[in-house]
């Protein structure tokens, strides 16, 4: 989900508080609309780590959508939610309250590239997450080898990684040129995918299963906060996307995200979403 502007958002040493709020947003809307796809996750983790997993990690677990949907999964389970920043994590320990997990879920504020003194105190864990994070890091490989230090022998990571921003839009919007939506991901997206096989297995895991999940969700299956999640997705490619889509795609795309145009992605009824993440599920031996 990122481009060679980063359209993940900074690395969280300087953001403001206007950019941690529209993070916020941002990944908030995509756990609501991708519900489905973190609930069979996290199931999919229960399996392979069994429900009375004690002890979780969550590096770079931004205002915490996976810590929650972890202390869901894992009625019996610790989570420690680590993040740079620290607006990310007081959302993250509001929304732990609101749904009555707060004595099951703590934060650390800590930055993942140095030691990690304060991220064993927790440990060591049955299971570490880490999603669209890795490649935040200075030294993936590194970081890699501390998680396997902070695991249970027989413990589980999951890495996940987005390919890039859904898709959302029909081939013809009825604005401008059919193919928009393509157009903007081919200029914005110009980087290869993450791949960390390699990298995991360096660090002596085993590498289980490398899943690329395909996820296809109609506007009834999103749910209501599509269009807001659709919006929020595109303002941001739009915002990199000035110098590189000809000037009549630059139209069409601001006709748009106009709340107020007849065409608008903020109230329109034929989004979709279209995306592939993959996780990468791999034990310590
Ligand atoms: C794209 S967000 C992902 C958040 C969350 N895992 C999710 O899937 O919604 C990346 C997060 O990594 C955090 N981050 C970036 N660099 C970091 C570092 N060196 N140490 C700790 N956290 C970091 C950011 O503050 C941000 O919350």
């Amino acid at each position: 989900m990122s481009t060679h502007h980063d359209t993940h958002g900074h690395t969280g040493h300087e953001r403001t508080g206007e950019a941690d709020g529209a993070m916020t947003r941002l990944l908030e809307l995509d756990a609501e609309v991708l519900a489905p796809h973190l609930a069979h996750l996290t199931g999919l983790l229960a399996q392979r780590v069994g429900l009375d997993a004690a002890r979780i990690l969550d590096l770079g677990s931004g205002p915490g959508t996976g810590s929650l949907a972890l202390a869901r999964q894992f009625p019996a389970a610790q989570v420690t939610a680590v993040d740079i920043s620290p607006p990310l994590l007081h959302r993250l320990r509001e929304q732990a309250a609101a749904r009555g997990v707060a004595d099951r879920v703590s934060t650390v504020q800590a930055n993942v590239d140095e030691p990690w003194t304060k991220i064993a105190e927790n440990g060591p864990y049955d299971l570490i997450w880490a999603a669209s994070f890795i490649h935040h890091v200075s030294d993936p490989a590194r970081t890699f080898t501390r998680a396997f230090g902070q695991l249970r022998p027989g413990g589980l990571i999951a890495v996940t990684e987005m390919d890039f921003f859904p898709r959302f839009l029909p081939e013809d919007t009825g604005v401008g040129r059919p193919g928009l939506e393509a157009r903007l991901h081919q200029a914005t997206n110009t980087r290869p995918q993450h791949e960390w096989t390699g990298a995991l297995t360096d660090a002596g895991f085993v590498v289980e299963e490398r899943r690329p999940f395909e996820i296809r969700l109609d506007g009834a299956q999103a749910g209501p906060a599509l269009n807001a999640y659709a919006r929020l997705c595109l303002v941001k490619l739009r915002s990199h996307a000035t110098d590189v889509l000809a000037a009549d795609d630059l139209a069409a795309l601001d006709a748009l995200l106009d709340e107020t145009g007849p065409q608008s992605t903020a109230h329109r009824g034929d989004l979709s979403v279209r995306t592939t993440r993959t996780t990468w599920l791999a034990r310590r031996p």
